[in-house]
């Protein structure tokens, strides 16, 4: 069953400065409307030109249906897996052409997409560039919650993000390039990598191949889905960079416990593990959390 999966949302961002594929194709202008109209209205916030900042604006389904929607099949996207799902067809628009068509500010360089369950999920222009994700609006010629009613499979709608066939271009230490697969998408919010990352970078400076910066990429590209430090991140698990830093900091081996199978320390953990983690690749996760503890005792 895909619903477990799904239950885990990704999202996504869009950017305009990196050289994208879809640059040709002519895109509409929506216009977005300061109220919400129906459950299935699009949230979108950030750098949008004309909308100030901190404000929300919400656009339609019937308007997004009008931009240029692509329909491809899905080659291998975990969540459509199973035979009844395997190969279906999406239609929806290009990450990258659905923020241009929202107005993204030049400067914005990076989208990302929360969902109902406070899941998030980050696109940095090179990963969009890379991957090319898509805004998916359509199962099989209609909407996700037609297409669940007849397989009796997990609504991922009204949005979704998916790739047509997603290759990951690099591992580090045992995690592998991660997937951003949100369901559920209710906002879509664009802004730059130095505002969500930077904030997140490891308290010191460290070698690009020190254990503490490969574990700040493996933190941005899974921790940060359910994870968050202040506004930046998903909340879905509501516990926020102090607490992990604290963890790391005082009880190493349930930190670490905890990420490779939550349910060995908590039967009732709702957070999916990482049993692929090594121990390297926990030792530098560790490594990078711990480097927020030092930076508060130095206060
Ligand atoms: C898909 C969502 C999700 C992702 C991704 C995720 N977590 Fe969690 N995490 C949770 C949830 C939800 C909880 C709350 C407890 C529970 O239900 O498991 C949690 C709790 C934890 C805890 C226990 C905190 C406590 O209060 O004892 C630790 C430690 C932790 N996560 C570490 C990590 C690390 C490290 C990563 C990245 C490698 C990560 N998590 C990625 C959802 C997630």
């Amino acid at each position: 069953m895909a619903p477990r999966r799904f239950a885990v949302c990704l999202v996504a961002l869009c950017l305009s400065v990196l050289p994208l594929r879809s640059q040709a194709r002519p895109i509409g202008k929506l216009t977005l409307s300061p109220t919400r109209h129906a459950a299935d209205d699009l949230e979108v916030t950030g750098m949008i030109a004309g909308l100030q900042p901190g404000a929300v604006g919400y656009v339609s389904y019937a308007e997004l249906a009008k931009l240029p929607l692509i329909t491809t099949t899905i080659q291998n996207d975990a969540n459509f897996a199973d035979t009844k799902s395997r190969g279906v067809k999406i239609t929806g628009i290009p990450l990258d052409e659905l923020a241009r068509a929202l107005g993204a500010l030049p400067a914005a360089d990076l989208i990302d997409a929360l969902c109902t369950d406070h899941y998030r999920s980050h696109y940095p222009a090179d990963y969009i560039a890379a991957h090319y994700p898509i805004f998916a609006m359509q199962i099989n010629g209609v909407r996700p919650a037609a297409w669940a009613k007849q397989t009796h499979e997990y609504d991922p709608g009204p949005y979704f993000i998916t790739h047509a066939n997603y290759v990951p271009r690099y591992k580090v230490l045992s995690h592998e390039e991660e997937p951003q697969l949100p369901a559920n998408i209710e906002r879509i919010n664009l802004n730059t990598v130095a505002a969500t990352y930077g904030p997140l970078a490891p308290h010191g400076s460290y070698a690009p191949e020190s254990p503490v910066m490969q574990g700040f990429t493996i933190a941005r590209q899974n921790c940060l889905r359910c994870h968050f430090a202040n506004d930046i991140g998903g909340y879905k698990s509501g516990r926020d960079w102090r607490i992990l830093a604290l963890l790391s900091r005082e009880q190493p081996k349930y930190f670490e416990r905890y990420t490779v199978n939550p349910k060995s320390v908590d039967p009732h953990a709702h957070m999916e593990g990482n049993p692929s983690y090594d121990a390297a690749t926990l030792a530098a996760l560790t490594a990078y959390f711990q480097t927020f503890t030092e930076g508060t005792r130095k206060k």
